[in-house]
């Protein structure tokens, strides 16, 4: 047998799948009780990838039997205005999560918007309230990104205790909640980036190595241990022989020689990203309809991502 042939492709369609599955069966719960979680997505402009972002989020709620409440705004709308749209979805007892779809124009402040989101209702989890939360291992909304990670490395993985863990990037989307979610699992974790002085031995010495900088092929076999488990979250459009097409920060066909297992490009990361939104969606129902739901449900729900 080859040595790539005994590599896992770790499929991150068929994982979302299931964890499609399980929040479509228990929002079928919440209307058998007369609830209907609810998604209020909010885009600013036409940027042409946040547009595909944001109707597949649309869609994958529709199919999951969450409702979806599109609010597209042209890009030139005052901050004010997002403001108070944010204030309004606040106060709606039908809204039960918010997503301001990242990047927003220049013109308007990032952190003041995100902010303004209830902290219940931020599907992203990206409040400082929920940060904070993440960091002290509270139970939380985490951001969707590295909680579906941190799902595909336990299903392919197991036991992640002691594992040592590099997390390539720092942004506040994927790298420091991944650092957050990997050390709640009681994996060792190491955070390099940009300035890090010593980025390709720092990486081989890592059983796992979650890659998300933005830099197409970054890491190649060179920078990988023998068996580690890779998690690619990067997607970069390069022009190749032509053609556009779609690669991860990792190298995949250098990679597939030294890993035991790897996402691929697409079909990896990207559809565990959507399924946590809708995870987070329905443990968001749950936080605001606490009353009617019981206890254990609940606390089994309201935080899916650390679980
Ligand atoms: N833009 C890129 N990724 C994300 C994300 O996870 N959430 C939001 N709101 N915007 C994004």
């Amino acid at each position: 047998m080859s040595t790539q042939s005994r590599v896992k492709l770790i499929d991150g369609k068929a994982a979302a799948a299931r964890v499609l599955a399980e929040v479509s069966s228990e929002v079928s719960q919440l209307h058998g009780l007369g609830i209907q979680p609810a998604l209020a997505v909010v885009l600013v402009g036409s940027d042409p990838a946040s547009q595909v972002y944001v109707r597949n989020k649309v869609m994958r709620a529709e199919e999951t039997g969450i409702r979806s409440i599109e609010h597209r705004l042209p890009a030139d709308t005052a901050e004010t205005a997002l403001l108070e749209l944010i204030e309004r979805l606040n106060a709606d007892p039908e809204v039960n999560g918010i997503l301001v779809q990242l990047p927003l124009p220049l013109h308007i402040d990032e952190h003041r918007v995100l902010q303004a989101i209830d902290p219940l209702k931020d599907v992203d989890g990206f409040h400082a309230e929920n940060v904070g939360g993440l960091s002290q291992g509270r139970e939380v909304l985490t951001p969707c990104t590295p909680a579906g990670c941190l799902r595909l490395l336990q299903d392919s993985y197991g036991e992640l205790a002691g594992k040592h863990a590099v997390v390539i990037g720092r942004s506040n989307i994927v790298g420091k909640p991944m650092a957050a979610l990997l050390l709640q699992a009681h994996c060792s974790v190491t955070v390099v980036h940009s300035r890090s002085s010593n980025l390709r031995e720092l990486c081989r010495q890592a059983d796992i190595v979650v890659a998300a900088v933005g830099r197409p092929r970054l890491v190649d076999a060179n920078w990988l241990k023998p068996g580690a488990v890779v998690i690619d979250v990067g997607i970069n459009r390069i022009e190749q022989d032509g053609r556009s097409r779609l690669v991860g920060d990792v190298d995949f066909d250098s990679a597939l020689g030294v890993v035991s297992a790897i996402t691929p490009v697409p079909g990896g990361v990207g559809p565990m990203t959507i399924a946590y939104l809708m995870k987070n969606t329905l443990a968001a129902a749950r936080l605001q309809h606490r009353t009617l739901i019981s206890q254990p449900q609940l606390s089994e729900a309201s935080c899916p991502s650390i679980s």
